[in-house]
């Protein structure tokens, strides 16, 4: 058999005006954070509708930046989602803290308000949802929730750019918001990060934080009007970014709108395609009159156990053979060796999740495809369960 054509799971919509827009920043000499981040911070900001936007060098560092500006520190629990990414837990271990995880929703895998209102404790300093895959949290009322309990709510946006939850564009709702930029998100510039805040002094201490606490990053003292030297006034880290990222980011930022377009139509082409098929469950929908938008960063169906002739990881390796890759988002962190053997969980503390968690496939999905290739996806995701069925 001639093999088929790749289709990769998310090759990132980068073009001749990134290529542009980098060399511009390598010819000025400019390379490290300077005039290219604040011009992207500030568009970022406005196209978000929060005042503050601080660029960094990494989702886990807006993320890690978010919780010390909360003064999440030792004797502390953040509540969060066992169905997250590694930085999620990560960061909150790295503030001394104890993640607590909250069971998520069987439709959404998203934390709910029940659901965190239920993990959150005295001990509660801040909750720490995701999004997943772009599907909007109730942040309203986990807003609601955390004011009433004391704990900030720093919401996980790195699946999210484009979603609203409630009419409310996500970056307007919580304490503050963390975006990634990394290669597979709407949004890349490679490797890169965003805190956004409605909280003036959280921007203050993060922008501080971001390069080592000084008091003066390199662009205010070598600059025309800049002041040399600087102080430190506190202990920070290394998680600024640079004018190259920033200029990539700039470019993609204007080209939210068009592939959010894009993106709708693939997830059509793709609940279309694969209408009917037993076992296979399509992505949940927000209500039309809820408000509520997708940000359609994942297109996962479920594999459902005992319905589907295969499993999740079998169905995957299926499509493998026909050069389709597949993603899962996530393996439940509660699960991991490390969570287990610090944290004492393990299989049975979050049922709902570690279904989901064996279940959820993300198909190829990205906005340099046409709902053709998204076709052809399905196609041979049809072709793999034909076999399984014993279909010829
Ligand atoms: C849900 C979620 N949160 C946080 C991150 C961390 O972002 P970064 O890789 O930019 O540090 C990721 C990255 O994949 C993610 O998917």
């Amino acid at each position: 058999m001639t093999e088929l054509p790749p289709i990769d799971f998310a090759p990132p919509d980068v073009g001749e005006a990134e290529a542009a827009a980098v060399v511009e920043v390598l010819r000025s000499g400019w390379l490290t954070h300077g005039p290219r981040t604040r011009e992207f911070e500030e568009r970022f900001a406005d196209w978000v509708g929060a005042p503050h936007a601080v660029a960094v060098s990494s989702g886990t560092a807006a993320l890690h930046l978010a919780l010390v500006c909360a003064g999440v520190g030792p004797g502390d629990e953040v509540v969060t989602s066992p169905l997250t990414f590694a930085a999620a837990g990560e960061v909150i271990f790295q503030c001394g803290a104890k993640p607590v995880f909250a069971e998520v929703d069987p439709r959404t895998g998203n934390l709910t308000p029940a659901t965190a209102a239920a993990a959150i404790t005295p001990r509660t300093t801040a909750l720490l949802p995701v999004h997943l895959g772009g599907y909007p949290l109730e942040l309203a009322e986990l807003a609601a929730l955390c004011r009433e309990r004391g704990a900030a709510l720093i919401d996980d946006a790195a699946h999210a750019v484009e979603a609203r939850s409630g009419g409310r564009r996500v970056g307007t709702l919580g304490d503050a918001t963390a975006y990634s930029f990394y290669a597979t998100k709407n949004l890349t510039t490679g490797e890169g990060g965003m805190l956004v805040t409605s909280r003036e002094d959280w921007a203050a201490t993060a922008r501080l934080l971001r390069l080592h606490g000084m008091d003066r990053d390199a662009w205010n003292r070598y600059a025309a009007d800049g002041v040399p030297g600087y102080d430190i006034t506190a202990l920070g880290y290394k998680y600024n970014t640079t004018d190259l990222a920033a200029a990539l980011g700039l470019v993609q930022l204007d080209k939210l709108d068009v592939n959010r377009h894009r993106r709708l139509e693939l997830a059509a082409a793709y609940d279309e395609a694969l209408d009917g098929l037993p076992g296979i469950v399509l992505p949940p929908r927000p209500a039309a009159d809820s408000g509520d938008e997708h940000a359609w960063h994942l297109y996962a169906v479920r594999v459902v156990e005992g319905e589907c002739p295969l499993t999740r990881d079998e169905l995957a390796a299926g499509l493998r053979r026909l050069n389709v890759a597949a993603a899962v988002h996530f393996h439940p962190l509660h699960l991991m060796s490390y969570y287990r053997r610090t944290l004492g969980t393990g299989p049975g503390d979050f049922p709902i999740a570690e279904r989901l968690g064996r279940e959820l496939l993300s198909l190829p999905f990205s906005p340099v495809y046409d709902a053709a290739t998204v076709r052809e996806a399905a196609r041979r995701l049809r072709l793999v369960l034909d076999e399984a069925h014993g279909l010829p």
